[in-house]
C-alpha cells in the first residue's frame, strides 16, 4: 500500500484519446495528474476541463521520446506533491500502412522513438523516484497487434510487441520493491489514432473483434484505474487483454 492517502499520476499522451480518459478517470478518484502530451493546445483543453470539474492537474508538454520530456514530469509532481505514484505511459503513434518491403527504414524509426522509446525514457526516469517510496504502479498501453502482428503495420505490431516484453521484463526487476509494472492490449479504440490509418486496414482490424464492436475509451480507463490501484497487488510483469475476445493468448 502507498503511504500517500492522495495518489500522483504521470499520464503520457493524455492531451485526447485513450490517455485523456485514463486522466479524467484517474482525477475523478482524486489522483493528481501530470498529464504529458507533444500537443501543447490540446494539453491545456483538456486539463481545463479536468480542472473545471476540480481536479489537481499539471501540464508537461514534450516529446515523450526526450528524457528531459520524462524528467520534468517527474520534477514537476516531486516539487508540487512530493512524489510518483502511477505511471501510465500511454502515447503512442500509428504509423504509415504498407508491407514492410513498401516502407522507409526510417519510418521504423519514427514509430519506435514513441512507442517504444517513449515507454523506456519515462520508465527510466520515473522509477528511481519510486523506488524511493517502496510503492509504485507502472501501466504500459501496448496493443493486440503486439501479440498478434497486424500486416501493414509491421513498425507499429513490432514496437507494441516490444512494449510487452519491456513490461515482463521490469515486472521482474522490480519484484518485491512494492513497485508493480503491468501492459494492457486493446484492440480497435474510436481516437484519432485511427486517422492515420487506411479505412480497409482499419475494417481488416474491427472484422477481427469477435464481440462485434470497438472498445470504449471509458472500458480501457476502467481497467487502467484497477491496475494502477492498490487493489492491483499480486499482478506484475503480465499482459492484461482488452480486445473483444480478439487475442488467443
Ligand atoms: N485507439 C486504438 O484503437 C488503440 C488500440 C490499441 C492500443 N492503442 C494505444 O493506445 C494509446 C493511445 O492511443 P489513442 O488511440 O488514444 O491515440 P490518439 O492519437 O487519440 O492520442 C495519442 C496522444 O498521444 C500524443 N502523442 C503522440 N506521440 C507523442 C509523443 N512522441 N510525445 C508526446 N505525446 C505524444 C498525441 O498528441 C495524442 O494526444 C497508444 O499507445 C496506442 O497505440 C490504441
Amino acid at each position: 500500500m502507498s503511504t500517500f492517502s492522495e495518489k500522483v499520476a504521470i499520464v503520457t499522451g493524455a492531451a485526447t484519446g485513450i490517455g485523456y480518459g485514463i486522466s479524467k478517470r484517474l482525477s475523478s478518484e482524486n489522483t493528481k495528474i501530470i498529464m504529458v502530451d507533444f500537443d501543447g493546445n490540446m494539453a491545456e483543453q483538456s486539463s481545463s476541463e479536468l480542472i473545471a470539474k476540480g481536479g489537481d492537474i499539471e501540464v508537461v508538454i514534450g516529446d515523450v521520446s526526450l528524457p528531459e520530456t520524462a524528467e520534468a514530469a517527474v520534477k514537476t509532481a516531486v516539487d508540487k506533491w512530493g512524489h510518483v505514484d502511477i505511471l501510465v505511459n500511454n502515447a503512442g503513434i500509428g504509423g504509415i500502412n504498407g508491407n514492410i518491403w513498401e516502407l522507409e527504414v526510417e519510418e521504423l524509426d519514427r514509430v519506435y522513438r514513441t512507442n517504444l522509446r517513449g515507454v523506456f525514457t519515462f520508465c527510466n526516469k520515473t522509477i528511481p523516484t519510486m523506488l524511493e517510496n517502496n510503492y509504485g504502479r507502472i501501466v504500459n498501453i501496448a496493443s493486440i497487434a503486439g501479440k498478434e502482428g497486424n500486416p501493414r503495420m509491421v513498425p507499429y505490431s513490432a514496437t507494441k510487441a516490444a512494449v510487452i516484453g519491456l513490461t515482463k521484463s521490469i515486472g521482474k526487476e522490480l519484484a518485491g520493491t512494492g513497485v508493480l509494472a503491468n501492459c494492457i492490449t486493446p484492440a480497435v479504440v474510436q481516437t484519432r489514432i485511427l486517422d492515420e490509418f487506411t479505412p480497409e486496414q482499419v475494417n481488416y482490424m474491427v472484422d477481427r473483434i469477435p464481440v462485434g464492436r470497438t472498445g470504449e475509451i471509458g472500458e480501457i480507463a476502467a481497467m487502467v484505474s484497477w491496475l494502477s490501484s492498490d487493489e492491483c497487488s499480486f499482478s506484475t510483469g503480465a499482459v492484461f487483454d482488452i480486445s473483444g475476445g480478439r487475442a488467443t493468448y
